[in-house]
């Protein structure tokens, strides 16, 4: 049996995304920039999914800008945000995606001040942290909604809170929660979010940062009048139709696909974890989706490699780093050792995960775990 658990790394493009693309990817081809009918056309299929996209979210036409997805969206924000923010300073949680901590570091070479916040133990970054991390005048506190690899849900409304009173801009991730939480209310409390298409089943290299009208932003691509001249370049005309309408379906099934996939992620862990009392389940409030387990006895890479070869895909944290064997920033911000953080395999569960596949996986897990065990003994 072959069963796909990473679903929080990348998911497959469902059978509406790829109907809503396939007439972008033919006669419609048209540049929706072209002033003739086939560039009207494509305009007006990217002005409908625009719509589409500021109504899911409660958020302007105006607001919202389309990228090449979740990494560029953070890394737009972070440094297109501090750069016209009248102050220089940004805060950021440790536990953010290297997107995020990598712009955050190139803000800080171009002269911000970067304050980092660590997470509790239980994955939480809690907005006493936060507090302390204020003490210096910040434009921006960047704190994901939900992280991906333990699936923690951050506490956005009292970190709200605290912004709005220092008059600093909150931006959140939102790539890992737009099918799991409410993003009509998360826009609600941000300046800002970014979104993936290929974490809720559009394609990749799509995705979208949504602005607040009054945050200051600076202009990302140069060289066209796309995106309000703030992002130059041809739009991914298909990719954003597709985008829309995924970004819709994520939200309006969004309890039904918790709901289903909650039961399955409970009962992998439960048969999971009584069958191996020394393998620990990370982090606390999560998303139903993501189970992240630490197995003491041997690395996450060698559970992975074995899981692998029955067929079970999981990953160790972040689909970007998972060539390298470091250990995982986020378990390190959440007080673990080097060694603690090397251990953790991340299993994510989807819309499409059926409970033979959930249970297969718990099996399998047990028994890898079991023979790297023995091997160690
Ligand atoms: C929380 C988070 N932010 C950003 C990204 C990057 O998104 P993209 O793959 O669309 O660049 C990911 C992808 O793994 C993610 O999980």
């Amino acid at each position: 049996m072959n069963v796909y658990l990473d679903y929080a790394a990348t998911t497959p493009p469902d059978k509406e995304s790829v109907e809503e693309m396939l007439p972008f990817l033919g006669e419609t081809f048209g540049n929706p920039d072209s002033l003739h009918s086939y560039g009207r056309k494509a305009a007006y299929a990217v002005t409908c999914a625009r719509d589409l996209v500021a109504q899911t979210l409660g958020v302007r036409a105006s607001e919202v800008y389309f990228t090449s997805g979740g990494t560029e969206a953070d890394n737009w924000a972070i440094r297109g945000i501090a750069a016209n923010s009248p102050y220089r300073g940004i805060v950021v949680s440790a536990i953010e995606h290297h997107a995020a901590l990598a712009a955050a570091e190139l803000a800080r070479k171009a002269g911000a001040n970067v304050s980092v916040v660590k997470a509790d133990g239980a994955g939480i970054v809690t907005a006493q942290a936060a507090e302390e991390a204020l003490g210096m005048p910040a434009g921006l506190v960047a704190v994901m909604a939900v992280n991906n690899e333990t699936g923690c849900i951050q506490p956005l409304r009292e970190i709200s809170a605290l912004c709005r009173e220092r008059g600093a801009v909150l931006f959140s991730d939102c790539v890992q929660a737009a099918g799991s939480l409410d993003l009509k209310e998360i826009c609600s409390l941000c300046g800002a979010i970014s979104l993936s298409g290929h974490k809720i089943y559009a394609p990749k290299g799509v995705g979208a940062l949504i602005v607040k009208k009054g945050v200051p932003l600076a202009p990302l691509v140069a060289g066209g009048e796309q995106e309000r001249g703030m992002r130059g370049g041809t739009l991914n005309v298909a990719g954003i139709v597709a985008f829309a309408g995924a970004l819709a379906r994520a939200q309006r099934y969004r309890e039904e696909n918790c709901r289903k996939i909650g039961a399955l992620r409970d009962a992998f862990e439960e048969r999971v974890l009584s069958a191996l009392p020394d393998v620990r389940r990370d982090g606390e409030n999560r998303v139903p989706g993501i189970s992240h387990l630490t197995f003491p006895a041997k690395g996450g890479e060698s559970m992975l490699a074995r899981l692998d070869l029955m067929g079970v895909a999981a990953s160790n944290g972040a689909a970007c780093s998972a060539q390298s064997a470091k250990p995982s920033h986020v378990l390190l911000a959440m007080g673990r050792t080097e060694d603690e953080a090397r251990k953790g395999v991340r299993f994510s569960f989807g819309k499409n995960t059926t409970e033979d596949e959930a249970l297969y996986a718990a099996e399998t897990v047990i028994t890898c775990y079991r023979t790297i065990k023995g091997e160690e003994g």
